[in-house]
């Protein structure tokens, strides 16, 4: 394994882990963290990053971190991918989802009415490891509840034919927004005529005029003003069926089995046991067995003549082959065979696919919607890097694991904690003083010696 010491000394300013800090602490809303200026809300997976980061800077914070994302849990168990902050200027975006339509969701909080991968069940081992022992005991013994139901609504809704896995309503569900299978997806079964219609008048100017997030950062390193009218367009059909699962697949348009999505289920679903354990609670028998289905059912994502994963159409159940990030997720989910392993770890290092200079972008560069400033078609990003070196680790590939955090490292370093990153030259993009980059920073960082 190379030495770090050398790469710490050249490429890391000595205060870096206090640079990180800053931004975490700019991000503090009390009790969560926001993910940058540009999202003030509160986020599912953003938190349980931005728990694992924190985690070495102040544990109980990062117990704190995660435990308040139990305050948006549903009745039926679902955790949403957003709880919206409170205050009048904020009321559009909470009227956008307006949850409370839906007799499940929680009389004080507004949140979004879809969930995001199941991140929590790692993050809170990986905190616990951190606390004091009686105190780690209390942390689990707080999250096992809310988590078994989190999991168990999962599998309630979202796998309705018990094939194993996970199927998700909108891009958001996977965080990936507009990744290209679910670009395809939309575009395939979700266009409305009057986007069909901006599209053919060439509208979409105009639209970037009225988006918010636009304002802040070049719309070139955004999801494409039609693609987010689509993904507005599907919140707008959930909302109106209030979100109920069963009106919504009674005729849906695209329903899909994410490979990211169900690789960190099944990580979440090990972590979960691992929690169990620890204070001597025994999950549901119909839990467990369903978990084990899930390990298994991972292989039905793999494509033999190409040797990747990929998502696939739920309705359909043919295979979406446009290769992304996606395709690593497995190694996370821990559960492959170390076969399936090399053969991803040597697609991994493919330098004219994915290892660029600064790797991994989020789709090959020869995929034909490589846009390396644009959003999750292209830039590479801290937590997707972070799943992949977690799983590389795990597989014993522990040199191509240290040299990916090392260049993960030194592109924070180099151009600050941003969302995304240009993999090609290393620019940041999106977002400036993005909380899960600066806490994955700190993670990998802690363990850069390991
Ligand atoms: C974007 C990302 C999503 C993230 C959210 C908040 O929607 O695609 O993954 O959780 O922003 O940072």
């Amino acid at each position: 394994m190379e030495k770090t010491d050398g790469f710490k000394d050249a490429l890391l300013p000595d205060d870096f882990v206090e640079q990180m800090t800053r931004v975490l602490k700019e991000n503090d809303r009390g009790s969560y963290t926001s993910p940058a200026v540009l999202y003030p809300h509160q986020w599912l997976w953003d938190s349980a990053f931005i728990a694992i980061g924190l985690r070495h800077l102040d544990p109980e914070r990062a117990a704190e971190e995660v435990a308040s994302l139990v305050r948006g849990q549903w009745a039926n168990g679902m955790i949403p991918n957003m709880i919206f902050a409170k205050g009048r200027q904020y009321r559009w975006e909470r009227d956008a989802w307006r949850s409370w339509l839906s007799p499940y969701a929680p009389a004080d909080e507004a949140t979004s009415g879809v969930t995001q991968p199941p991140m929590i069940a790692d993050a809170v081992v990986r905190v616990g490891e951190k606390l004091p022992a009686a105190y780690r005991l209390e942390f689990y013994r707080f999250m096992l509840e809310p988590l078994v139901r989190y999991h168990q609504w999962i599998y309630a809704e979202r796998d309705p034919h018990n094939e194993g896995l996970a199927l998700l309503i909108h891009p958001y569900e996977v965080g990936l927004d507009n990744t290209p299978p679910w670009v395809h997806q939309l575009y395939e079964h979700s266009r409305p005529w009057w986007i069909a219609l901006i599209e053919h008048l060439r509208l979409q100017k105009v639209i970037n005029f009225l988006r918010r997030d636009t304002r802040r950062v070049n719309p070139g390193q955004r999801i494409s003003s039609l693609e987010a009218l689509m993904l507005w367009d599907v919140v707008r059909r959930l909302r109106r069926k209030r979100y109920d699962i069963d009106k919504i697949m009674h005729r849906a348009l695209f329903a899909t089995q994410d490979i990211t999505f169900n690789s960190i289920l099944v990580r979440n679903n090990t972590q979960l046991q691992t929690m169990a354990k620890e204070i001597r609670r025994k999950l549901p028998e119909d839990l467990l067995a369903k978990m084990k289905h899930s390990e298994e059912a991972l292989e039905k994502l793999y494509d033999e003549p190409s040797g990747q994963y990929y998502s696939r159409d739920f309705i359909t159940h043919k295979l979406i082959l446009e290769p992304t990030i996606g395709t690593f997720m497995p190694l996370y989910a821990g559960t492959i065979t170390q076969e399936r392993a090399a053969e991803l770890v040597k697609l991994l290092r493919n330098h004219r696919k994915y290892w660029l200079h600064n790797p991994v972008p989020s789709v090959p560069l020869d995929s034909e919607f490589f846009d390396a400033d644009r959003y999750w078609q292209g830039p590479s990003w801290v937590n997707t890097n972070w799943l992949i070196i977690d799983g590389l680790k795990r597989y014993g590939f522990t040199e191509d694991a240290a040299e990916l955090s090392k260049r993960t490292l030194a592109v924070v370093a180099q151009a600050g904690p941003y969302e995304y990153f240009n993999p090609i030259d290393g620019q940041g993009l999106g977002a400036a003083n993005f909380a899960w980059t600066a806490a994955l920073a700190v993670d990998l960082y802690q363990n850069r010696e390991q």
